[in-house]
Parts: structure tokens; C-alpha cells; sequence
């Protein structure tokens, strides 16, 4: 069922009073009106002649470790200027009006935590975290290291953003925990994501499989929307202020 964000179905509003349990993907989407770029809309600026698929893949990283380790500190900044926005706060006062509340995401930008979510796992690892590209072990450079990339400390590899490139398997136990998520939970939330990028698109329909509510909030359609019980059409910053609102009061 799709209909423009300010409507909120009783239906909804009901299965959120009822629910127990809420899961939440979010991808992008919802950082997007905090100023830091999807991965899919155009690159701004000085990065608009890369394809983010080109430089999140550790092939990249191995042929030209500076311009990713360049690339990962431009999108450190913005992340470092952004704020989360009314979308991060809504989730986050969700979360205290549920027994059980899973936040998944796919950002790597911690603006879930920063606006407050506790139960959060990051599938994707953390863009502020470096760790260290042979040894595998969180690490930050010495104060005094001005190479691009920084050396570690250990053992004098480059050091790399703590993040998941294509190709890379998802941190330990956070694969199944999602799973996990999903699987319990009442009502799912698939929010600010294109549900492109396996193995995140596929906690939706495992959801669904389970007889959870399925409720999408993204102003485009993906391959979710026509399968979700609910989309949402509308920007994540509107539409989840609005569902707590009318939901919780
Ligand atoms: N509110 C909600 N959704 C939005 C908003 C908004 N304000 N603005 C854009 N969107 C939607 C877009 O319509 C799109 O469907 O957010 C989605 C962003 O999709 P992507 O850019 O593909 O980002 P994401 O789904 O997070 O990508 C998944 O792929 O690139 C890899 O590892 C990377 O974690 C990323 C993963």
C-alpha cells in the first residue's frame, strides 16, 4: 500500500502499539538531510568524476591506497560537520517506546548513536574507526604520522577505514544478529535504503517470511516497495517524526 508520508494508517499506528519488537534498516537515505551524500546520487565536487563502487573495493585501495585513504578522510569530514536530523531522533525516541528495539544499518556515519540509539549494529563497520590493513586490528596512526595513508604502528602496513568494501564479508556475528532481528521481530522498518546491497536486502523479506509487518519509508520506489505492506512515500526526516508523533503521542 502506498500513500504520501503525512497519512498514517490506523492499521500502522495500531501494529506499533502492539508491537513488541521493532527492526530497522536504515542505508543512506536517512543521513541524507544531514548533508553526507547517498551512495548513489552523483558525487558532489572534487569527488563527482569517482563511482563510489570504485573506491569502496579493496582492489581500489590496493592499486592507489592514497586516493581511497583521500576519499574515506573527505567523507570523514562531512560526517564529522553532520548532525543527526529529526529521521536519527525519531528512531532513537522509538526505541524507548518498545520492550525489544534492533537498529541494522548500513551507514558507516554513527549518526545513529550520536542521536541517541543504543541498540544499534553496524553492518557495515564505522568510517571514524582505521584499522590496520594486514593485521585486521582497530588502530589509530601516531599523532606524528603525516602519511597518506598512515602507517600502523605495529607493524608499519597502511591503515584502512574500519568499513566494509564490496566483496568484504560483514563483521563477525553482526550478519547473524541481523538475521536475528529480523526473524523476532513484529513490525520491520526498511528506511532510506535501495535495497541493492546483499546481504542487507534481504532482512526485509525475512522478515516478511516470519509474518512481521513490513514498512517502507523512501521518497523512490525499490525492489522492496511493491512486496512491503506499507511504503511510505516521503523523506525520512518527515515521515518518522510523524509515525512517533501519531503513534506515541
Ligand atoms: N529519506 C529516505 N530515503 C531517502 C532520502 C531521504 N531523505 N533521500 C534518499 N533516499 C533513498 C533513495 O531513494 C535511495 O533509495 O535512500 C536510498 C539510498 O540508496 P543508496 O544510495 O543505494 O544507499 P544504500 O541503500 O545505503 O546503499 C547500501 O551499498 O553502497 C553500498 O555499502 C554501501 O551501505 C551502502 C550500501
Amino acid at each position: 500500500m502506498e500513500m504520501p508520508a503525512t497519512d498514517v494508517p490506523e492499521s500502522l499506528v495500531t501494529a506499533l502499539r502492539n508491537a513488541r519488537n521493532i527492526a530497522v534498516l536504515t542505508g543512506s537515505g536517512i543521513s541524507a538531510e544531514s548533508g553526507v551524500p547517498t551512495f548513489r546520487d552523483a558525487q558532489t565536487g572534487l569527488w563527482a568524476r569517482y563511482d563510489p563502487m570504485e573506491l569502496a573495493t579493496p582492489e581500489a585501495f590496493e592499486r592507489d591506497p592514497r586516493l581511497v585513504w583521500e576519499w574515506y578522510a573527505w567523507r570523514r569530514e562531512l560526517v564529522e560537520k553532520a548532525a543527526p536530523n529529526p529521521g536519527h531522533e525519531a528512531l532513537a525516541e522509538l526505541e524507548s517506546r518498545v520492550p525489544d528495539f534492533e537498529l541494522l544499518t548500513q551507514n558507516v556515519d554513527g549518526l545513529h548513536r550520536r542521536a541517541g540509539s543504543r541498540n544499534v549494529i553496524e553492518l557495515h563497520g564505522n568510517i571514524m574507526r582505521s584499522k590496520c590493513s594486514v593485521e585486521d586490528v582497530l588502530v589509530e596512526p601516531r599523532e606524528d604520522d603525516t602519511g597518506v595513508p598512515p602507517s600502523c604502528p605495529g607493524c608499519g602496513a597502511f591503515l584502512r577505514p574500519d568499513v566494509v568494501w564490496f566483496g568484504e564479508i560483514l563483521p563477525a556475528g553482526a550478519l547473524e544478529k541481523a538475521f536475528d532481528a529480523a526473524r523476532d521481530c513484529d513490525v520491520f522498518f526498511s528506511i532510506g535504503t535501495s535495497g541493492l546491497v546483499q546481504p542487507a536486502a534481504s532482512l526485509a523479506f525475512e522478515a516478511m517470511r516470519q509474518g512481521a509487518v513490513v514498512v517502507e519509508v523512501n521518497p523512490d520506489d525499490t525492489p522492496l516497495t511493491r512486496h512491503a505492506e506499507y511504503a511510505l512515500r516521503g523523506s525520512a526526516g518527515e515521515v518518522l517524526p510523524a509515525l512517533v508523533r501519531v503513534a506515541y503521542g
